[in-house]
């Protein structure tokens, strides 16, 4: 009985306010709900609430979220149907699902990537590793004739982001994007057959002979997390899955070495490689490409933050050369 007269009393509570709201002709006020978000979001420890709160009142809305700050400034409402969504999305967010699952998009470069579970988020770093490889494709073409087809491949493309970015910026080239997941390869899919980038379902580590020495430019950002070293944020601990995050070893580098020896394999003379990696690893890596006598040019690169988050070098042109050296 208790519980009846309760139930009874909140319906009606419920009701009130919905006629109150409803006769005055105002819904949600976009202004309010989204300071309430804010203090959810940070009570739940979320980074960064005011830009996530936005994102998602912007996501519900459709609108940019420059329209979405003047809607909030203009004292604008939100529908019953729009609130519930966006409370919705504000408690998701709030056990730590991450922000790009729920809007199913992630910014990378001018791309907005399909993406959801089962698949990594790319990085804002990552972009540079796309700067770089973009770079060196225009340096390479200056000394090529002006209908050259550059072949690139991606290894481990993930949802495909760097593969992606090479496809839309450097439109001259074949691009190909290999992915042993079957559930990134699904997203990888929906992002790269409109670009008309040739998606390969397997093992970087056992590609065809016929790919031998046929590729101009290997991008990579491999797993590369040491066993052992599981992230603090949850968004990635629990939704970035396993096969995306751990490189293999204690130090993270078994999947890192093997993209260099694929890369090797898979270069023309002259050909060029960059993989991403985390800070610490840079000087082994560089170490690692400097005692192998087939490449040259070995360089580091630095994140918009001045971290060594990437390495590159060139397979040599007269890959024979160095074959004299080791007569066994
Ligand atoms: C760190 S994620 C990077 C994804 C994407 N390149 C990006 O930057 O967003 C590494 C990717 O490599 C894939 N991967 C891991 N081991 C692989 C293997 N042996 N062969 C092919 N792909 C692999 C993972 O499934 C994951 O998608």
């Amino acid at each position: 009985m208790v519980q009846h007269e309760a139930e009874v009393e909140h319906d009606s509570e419920v009701e009130h306010r919905a006629g109150v709201e409803q006769g005055a002709g105002v819904g949600h006020s976009a202004d309010v709900l989204l300071r309430d978000a804010v203090q959810r979001l940070s009570a739940a420890g979320v980074p960064s609430p005011r830009v996530d709160a936005e994102v998602l009142a912007a996501h519900v809305l459709d609108v940019s979220r420059g329209r979405l700050a003047a809607m909030a400034i203009a004292g604008s409402t939100l529908t019953a149907a729009q609130t519930e969504r966006f409370t919705e999305l504000v408690g998701e967010r709030a056990d730590r699902v991450p922000l790009q699952h729920l809007t199913g998009a992630a910014p990378f470069r001018h791309l907005q990537l399909r993406v959801g579970p089962g698949v990594f988020i790319p990085r804002p770093e990552t972009e540079q590793v796309a700067q770089a490889a973009l770079e060196k494709l225009a340096s390479m073409a200056q000394n090529r004739p002006a209908d050259w087809t550059p072949r690139v491949v991606d290894l481990g493309t993930g949802s495909g982001a760097l593969a992606a970015a090479i496809a839309t910026e450097h439109p001259q080239a074949e691009v190909h994007a290999v992915e042993l997941s079957a559930s990134a390869v699904a997203w990888a899919e929906l992002n790269l057959a409109p670009l008309g980038v040739t998606l390969h379902q397997r093992d970087l580590r056992e590609v065809p002979p016929e790919w031998e020495a046929s590729f101009d430019v290997v991008v990579s950002n491999p797993p590369y997390i040491p066993e052992g070293m599981v992230p603090r944020e949850e968004e990635v601990r629990v939704h970035d899955p396993e096969l995306a995050l751990y490189g293999g070893g204690a130090d993270g580098l078994a999947m890192p070495f093997a993209v260099i020896e694929t890369a090797k394999r898979l270069l023309v003379p002259g050909g060029w490689f960059i993989l991403e990696h985390a800070e610490v690893q840079a000087p082994a890596l560089a170490a690692h490409c400097r005692a192998d006598a087939a490449l040259s040019a070995v360089a580091t690169h630095q994140d918009l933050t001045g971290r060594d988050r990437a390495t590159s070098a060139t397979l040599d042109e007269e890959p024979a050369s160095h074959m004299k050296e080791c007569p066994a």
